[in-house]
């Protein structure tokens, strides 16, 4: 059966801002990243997700749009986009944007009109309600404080995220029809598709009642904004109306919490919503029912627990269709830091066992910018080095709590800009990011760390990275480990990640030694080859295999 060309591609993330400035003012540019598209062909990259690149005030760092058919002028212009476009198809490479569309910016101009004329028809494309005493609803929003804000008198708007990011009324069919219309825009002009932003907080609870009061007198929007009932019909019609119909199939990946099991199958199942989804159980393990101030380290998290989210919800989408697989984005701390023991974020074995571990999960791997050479997080010293809107939001909170200075520092170490720092290419001068002053810290550890140093380097986590896509596009197992089914081995050993991947064509067995020491295993088959390990050997006596520290190894078998 002919498989869409998205479920045997790598794919790659660009946070735009922070990956190469080619003019000098500190900040990430289009023609930076088309400088640098020989580095992702080297890679054996299939597909970039970019993060936002429209116009933008730049309240949430693009993820505020205010116009959604230019490029920003901090990024470059149009003509820029379609270059780069073509840039990319000349190495193989294909451009999906981000979709930012449960709402935009209070600069977008029907935000601004509907500001002026509350009758005009662009105020109903957003959330605007009356209320005489305080917000109509008890709503808490994700970026904290209530998710209403007062334009003067009796009105409020409503906005999930910051106060500059109103929430779109997908109630409205008007509206609907010319969010479709850009998305179509786009892909006539030759990208080929989308990663979906906030997709799953598209349809409230139309009554919008308040809900159970918690700490702070307000609630969360898990039961009246997110998968909430009818949002189907919304997805659907935009499947339809938008994504079809294109030669080359339009990948679309969502950025979807929370769906639940039995919803799955209409996301991503045959004619699904979407190509692909981004789960979060596992990418959010650290920080179960609390804040970045109580995130829990790898030594407490037990590695079965670990294992046991990544394969809930690969076997659920293994069920259904297909899913993405990831361990970083520009939302997060780096993976280095979360998924390995403190100590060990620049150990060799444990980053390219944290990398074999998750690049051959059935799904479509995503690699972000700077994970590829094992980048880990920097320490940041004080707020001010931050720029993250959530992260200033989150430092409020936690002072107006008054909770101690060394509990926030904690907290700190965790904002969404551990991954927005610039990308590290050289040991040089502002890690060879700018000819300027960046936008944010560069980590002191790109004397060591950078692209330069690892690209002709054999034993370099980057040349690693290049044998894992490589072994998913072109081995003796490429079609297992690229479109196989997903089956868990070894369940009984709680210190070793273990999965078969089973194709048409071939068979493949990974295992990766979560421990810092040597362990043996029983095989649980016979093994034909090795396709790829950390280490030079592989030491088997008969049916036992002796791995070394954090050794991960795929077999042919
Ligand atoms: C998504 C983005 C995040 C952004 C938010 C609001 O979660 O990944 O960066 O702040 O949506 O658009």
């Amino acid at each position: 059966m002919k498989q869409p060309w998205w479920k045997s591609a790598v794919a790659y993330q660009i946070y735009p801002r922070s990956f190469k400035d080619s003019n000098g003012d500190g900040v990430g540019d289009i023609r930076g990243i088309i400088e640098k598209l020989d580095h992702l062909q080297d890679l054996g990259i299939d597909v970039v997700w970019i993060s936002p690149l429209y116009k933008s005030p730049m309240d949430d760092c693009g993820y505020d749009i205010s116009d959604y058919y230019a490029i920003d002028p901090l990024f470059g212009t149009n003509e820029d986009m379609y270059e780069l476009i073509d840039e990319a198809k000349k190495r193989g490479i294909k451009i999906i944007m981000d979709l930012v569309i449960n709402h935009c910016s209070d600069e977008h101009e029907w935000f601004q009109k509907a500001l002026a004329d509350p009758t005009c028809e662009e105020a109903d494309y957003f959330y605007f309600r009356e209320s005489k005493d305080g917000p109509p609803n008890n709503w808490r929003s994700m970026f904290g404080g209530s998710v209403w804000e007062n334009v003067g008198g009796d009105r409020y708007y409503m906005h999930l995220f910051g106060k500059k990011q109103p929430d779109l009324n997908w109630e409205n069919p008007k509206l609907r029809e010319k969010l479709y219309e850009n998305i179509r825009w786009w892909l006539d002009r030759g990208i080929a598709g989308f990663r979906v932003d906030a997709i799953v907080h598209i349809k409230k609870d139309p009554t919008l009642a308040s809900r159970e009061p918690q700490w702070d007198g307000m609630c969360g929007l898990l039961d009246c904004a997110r998968n909430y009932p009818g949002i189907n019909d919304f997805l659907a019609e935009m499947r339809d109306k938008a994504f079809t119909g294109y030669d080359v199939e339009c990948m679309t990946v969502a950025e979807a919490p929370g769906v639940p099991q039995e919803e799955l199958k209409f996301y991503v199942g045959e004619n699904g919503f979407f190509s692909m989804l981004f789960d979060f159980t596992y990418s959010e393990i650290n920080l179960w029912n609390a804040g970045w101030e109580c995130a829990r380290p790898k030594e407490d998290i037990p590695t079965t627990e670990l294992r046991d989210s990544i394969y809930k919800h690969i076997l659920d989408a293994q069920e259904v269709g297909w899913t993405a697989v990831y361990l970083e984005n520009h939302d997060y701390s780096r993976s280095v830091n979360k998924y390995l023991p403190t100590g060990d974020q620049r150990d060799y074995h444990g980053v390219t066992m944290l990398a074999t571990m998750y690049m051959n999960l059935r799904g479509t791997p995503f690699i972000y910018q700077g994970q590829e050479i094992g980048s880990t997080n920097i320490i940041f010293n004080s707020i001010d080095e931050v720029n993250d809107i959530s992260t200033l939001n989150n430092w409020r909170g936690w002072t107006a709590a008054g909770l101690p200075l060394e509990q926030k520092m904690a907290g700190l170490q965790y904002s969404r800009d551990q991954n927005r720092i610039p990308m590290q290419w050289t040991a040089g001068e502002n890690a060879g990011f700018t000819t300027g002053k960046a936008w944010l810290p560069i980590n002191p550890n790109h004397v060591e760390i950078n692209v330069e140093a690892q690209q002709n380097d054999p034993n370099s986590v980057l040349s690693y990275y290049k044998k894992l896509v490589k072994a998913r596009k072109e081995s003796v197992v490429s079609d297992a480990l690229s479109l196989g089914d997903f089956e868990p081995v070894l369940l009984e050993d709680g210190d070793i990640i273990a999965y078969k991947r089973i194709g048409e064509t071939s068979s493949a067995l990974v295992i990766n030694n979560y421990l810092k020491a040597e362990h043996e295993v029983t095989l649980p088959c016979a093994v034909k080859s090795v396709v790829l390990s950390n280490y030079d050997d592989v030491a088997i006596e008969g049916d036992k295999l002796i791995l070394k520290p954090y050794q991960a190894i795929v077999f042919e078998i």
